[in-house]
């Protein structure tokens, strides 16, 4: 098999080394990649978002698989084009992917499907907004309409915070169209949890289940970024829970999107409050999460470019049930000084590979370049350090011990990614 992989992060560097681990995979192409992901596959300068050359090249060279990493190319209807052209691709169409690119539709698609998530209001003005918050009380979530980077999500505690929300809403406009309209929502308790299901059509195949951190600072303080960490299985979403969810959420959803003559063929990502009631859906993701695709993806046995081809062709009943590795794997994101806020770019990274041989560690490049021999920070989220072992202390040990042998000036790291550690299961 030729496959690509579209993407430039940590996620996709994850994904290209299981596909690399495959006897049937010949050849990895990545648009536009990383200096790591060089080392498995030929890097094309073409970026994720440029979807008619993406499909004139997978055409042209021949490729027998598309694999879609993030969601700007998905949004634009990359899926869309090639399947015009008849080429195979994993990733959904433009339609099917609105679940995750819009919090207004995703949330009016809930509602639809009765699919259990937290009460909500859409607002397109501040007056509206006001009215809601009031009916919530504090705290209250605000989310913009359009994508946002991970960003565009608010939890408010007091009515001065919501004031100065609704100003950088809807006067600054610091979200641009995208915080247009905004969801104003019931704020939800409880434990927090990734899950994502393959599904192609038909056969949904549940992945092994993740937890990312998404506050920048230790305890879960500070803004929200793309992902500090994360960790496999999840704990919070037990064999049980989990099949509440598939049953109560994920299928309603799979079932709805094809009612509505919305394909998807890829990954479906919920983020999940395991609340005292069951799990709600608090929002999807219709692609791998990042960085949880570091954790989820070096513990499954099953031949990942088999799976993800089965997906995208409609052949997932081969992988049912999916090939698990009954251990634990935790992954610890290395920052730039001043992520998620303003940070520089060109600092010199050191012990890279001092840390890649200690047993059972994975790293993954993020947001890293090429300077002439050097190897230089170009990104918030610069590495992503992981461990496999056999329980989850062990694995946070070994990543921790393998975070910090490599150096940056700057760097910065959450400490408690998977603290309270907990056993491995097999979901
Ligand atoms: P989202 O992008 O919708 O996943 O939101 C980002 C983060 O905000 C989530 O991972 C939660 O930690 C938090 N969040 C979002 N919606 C809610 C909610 N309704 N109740 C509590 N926390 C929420
Ligand atoms: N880990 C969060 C995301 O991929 O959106």
């Amino acid at each position: 098999m030729k496959i690509l992989v579209v993407g430039g992060g940590g996620r996709e560097h994850a994904l290209c080394l299981s596909l690399h681990k495959s006897p049937q995979v010949e050849e990895i192409l990545c648009a536009p990649g990383n200096p790591g992901i060089a080392e498995v596959a030929d890097c094309l300068p073409v970026a994720a978002g440029d979807i008619v050359e993406l499909a004139d090249l997978a055409g042209k060279l021949n490729v027998d698989l598309t694999v879609v990493g993030p969601e700007l190319p998905l949004s634009l209807g990359i899926a869309d084009e090639f399947s015009k052209r008849q080429l195979p691709i994993f990733g959904p169409s433009r339609l099917a992917a609105q679940i995750e690119t819009s919090k207004v539709f995703s949330k009016e698609f809930f509602r639809r499907h009765g699919i259990p998530t937290a009460d909500a209001v859409v607002c397109g003005g501040i007056d509206e907004a006001r009215k809601a918050i009031k009916r919530f009380g504090y705290p209250v979530v605000l989310k913009a309409d359009g994508l946002a980077g991970g960003k565009g999500v608010l939890i408010i505690e007091s009515e001065e915070d919501a004031e100065r929300a609704l100003r950088l809403f809807f006067q600054e406009r610091v979200f641009g169209a995208a915080g247009d309209r905004i969801v104003v929502e019931e704020f939800l308790r409880g434990q927090e949890a990734s899950f994502l299901v393959l599904f192609d059509g038909q056969t949904a195949v549940p992945l092994p289940t993740a937890r990312d951190y998404k506050k920048v600072y230790d305890g879960d303080r500070g803004p929200n970024t793309g992902g500090m960490g994360a960790h496999s299985p999840a704990g919070v979403l037990n064999a049980e829970t989990a099949s509440q969810a598939l049953k109560e959420i994920l299928w309603p959803t799979f079932r709805g999107l094809q009612a509505e003559g919305r394909e998807f063929r890829g990954v479906l990502y919920a983020g999940l409050m395991i609340t005292d009631g069951g799990p709600r859906v608090l929002e999807y993701n219709a692609r791998f999460g990042d960085p949880e695709t570091e954790v989820i993806l070096p513990r499954i046995t099953s031949d990942v470019a088999e799976l993800l081809r089965a997906a995208a062709t409609g052949r997932l009943d081969k992988f049912v049930p999916l090939e698990v590795k009954n251990e634990a794997c935790v992954g610890v994101v290395l920052c730039a000084e001043g992520y998620p806020g303003n940070y520089e770019h060109g600092r010199p990274i050191h012990g890279l590979a001092e840390a890649a041989r200690l047993p059972g560690v994975e790293i993954f490049h993020a947001g890293t370049a090429r300077d002439g021999d050097r190897l230089v920070t170009a990104g918030g989220r610069v590495l992503v350090v992981t461990a496999m072992a056999a329980s989850m202390t062990e694995a946070a040990v070994r990543a921790y011990e393998a975070a910090d042998r490599i150096h940056f000036e700057g760097k910065q790291l959450r400490r408690d990614i998977a603290a309270g550690g907990i056993r491995p299961s097999r979901i």
